[in-house]
């Protein structure tokens, strides 16, 4: 099976106004997908749509090659997802939501208790096992939260903006990690805004730029010999020195 990901002018529309636009992603199994785009580009959007948070209002999606209105079910035990809002039961410690997760995947309790330690002891989240996830910092939710997201061992992972709040240290366990999963096969598509890191980690890439997919192909090709900022920039239209405007600055309208 060729793609991981395929849409067909997949579309979403918000108060008339279709924040994402007649998207055609194409992304290849076994890649590592980097899906940029400015804030309010519609990254989040199309994720949520892709695991069936909220419903299209056009166009189709196939991952794993079963459309998503026909089979969401068995689409959904085979992907992982971080979202962008965080939603981990609070009143939960790490390896009660874990296990949790794990059994909702009808894992068998051993396995599951067995891979929440694991993937707790890797991410360093086993300092203070009686702690409730309502107590962890924004990392430490983040980091869970990946944890819940592969526990399963999924084939496609999503994953909005998983660097955000994350220290240096765990970025790197976390790069590290998901360089892994895509060597083991499975398909990763992400978004950030971290430039250097998808540079780092991605083969393919696709710019959003309000709504409508502006580019997309491998890195290579992508980036050209300018460089992913470059073609980023150039690609939603901001290329002026934006502080210029502001007068208090001392900027030209001063
Ligand atoms: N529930 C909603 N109701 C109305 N408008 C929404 C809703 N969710 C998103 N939007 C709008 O859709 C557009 C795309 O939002 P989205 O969250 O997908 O952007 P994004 O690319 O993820 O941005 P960011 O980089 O800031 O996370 C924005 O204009 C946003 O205001
Ligand atoms: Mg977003």
């Amino acid at each position: 099976m060729p793609y991981s990901i395929e849409t067909t002018a997949l579309t979403k529309v918000y108060h008339k106004k279709a924040v994402v636009d007649r998207l055609d992603l194409r992304v290849e199994s076994g890649s590592f997908y980097g899906f940029l785009g400015p804030n309010g580009a519609g990254k989040s959007t199309t994720i949520k749509m892709l695991t069936g948070l909220i419903a299209p209002d056009g166009g189709e999606a196939r991952l794993l090659g079963l459309r998503l209105d026909r089979k969401p079910l068995d689409i959904k035990r085979r992907i992982g997802v971080v979202p962008e809002d965080l939603c981990l039961f609070e009143n939960l410690t790490a390896m009660e939501y874990l296990v949790f997760v794990a059994r909702m995947y009808r894992m068998p309790r051993n396995t599951a208790y067995r891979r929440a330690e694991e993937l707790l002891d890797w991410l360093g989240l086993d300092e203070n096992p009686k702690a409730l996830t309502l107590e962890f910092s924004h990392g430490m939710k983040k980091k869970l939260s990946l944890a819940a997201a592969v526990i399963h061992d999924p084939e496609l992972i999503f994953l909005d903006e998983p660097f955000e709040g994350i220290d240096a240290i765990a970025a790197r366990t976390i790069r590290t990690a998901l360089a892994r999963m895509v060597q083991r096969g499975a398909t990763i598509f992400l978004t950030s805004h971290i430039l250097e890191i998808v540079e780092k980690l991605c083969t393919h890439v696709g710019i959003i730029h309000q709504g409508r997919l502006v580019t997309q192909g491998t890195l290579a090709e992508v980036s050209g010999g300018a460089g992913l900022e470059e073609v980023f920039v150039s690609a939603v239209g901001r290329t002026e020195d934006t502080a210029a405007g502001l007068s208090w600055l001392g900027g030209a309208g001063a």
